[in-house]
């Protein structure tokens, strides 16, 4: 009904994968099209060593760009978190605290997981099921755009994973965030890992051994 405050969907591509917004009531595996995510936002650490998160580019922009990942897969996979609509004002207050650095909100379709038998999840509500969900719904998704000044573009792998390894601030070591999202990615569903992801946190590996 008109002038009603509706339920909003948020997508998670990057930490809140694994660390979700408060008071969702459902969060559905799945995926959107359209977009690469790239390590290339410059978000946590000291000033002086920033560390880098992911953000999502536009398929068509990035592919304007000079990228040595050179290839990205159709889906970004991820979650959707329904935040039901009493309280979506406070998710955004609580979200724009944690998580806009530099993040434009767009809005774009998400497609749930097929199988996702094993891995939905509901919370805090006993009546969400399966069959209340449709197979796509329109989504809330931060997005680092271009013109934003923490957007540093593709960067080069080696220098890239280097840099995360000496990361650190307040919200942890840049290295744990990777290695998280990279274990997040590949316990959504078949094939939902990320290349660009699964080959940093390799690196990121290497690295660390050489160090010891
Ligand atoms: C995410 O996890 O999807 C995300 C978190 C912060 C900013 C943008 C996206």
């Amino acid at each position: 009904m008109a002038g009603q405050p509706e339920d909003l969907w948020l997508f998670g591509y990057g930490s809140l994968i694994w660390k979700p917004p408060p008071d969702y009531d459902l969060r559905v595996p799945g995926y959107i099209e359209g977009y690469v995510r790239r390590f290339c936002q410059d978000h946590r650490g000291t000033p002086e060593a920033p560390g880098r998160v992911v953000t999502l580019i536009d398929r068509a922009v990035w592919e304007t760009l000079t990228d040595q990942h050179a290839t990205a897969p159709p889906k970004v996979w991820g979650a959707a978190y329904r935040i039901p609509a009493a309280h979506v004002a406070e998710v955004k207050v609580y979200l724009d605290i944690r998580e806009i650095n530099g993040y434009s909100i767009q809005y774009t379709p998400f497609t749930k997981d097929q199988d996702m038998s094993a891995t939905y999840q509901t919370v805090h509500t006993s009546s969400a099921s399966d069959e209340k969900v449709p197979g796509q719904i329109s989504c809330l998704v931060y997005i680092g755009l271009p013109d934003n000044p923490q957007f540093l573009g593709p960067q080069e792998p080696q220098a890239l994973a280097e840099h995360i390894v000496k990361s650190r601030g307040p919200s942890g070591e840049n290295m744990d965030y990777l290695y998280q999202l990279e274990e997040a990615l590949d316990g959504l569903s078949e094939g939902s890992g990320d290349e660009h992801v699964s080959d940093l946190a390799r690196r990121c590996r290497e690295i660390e051994t050489r160090g010891r």
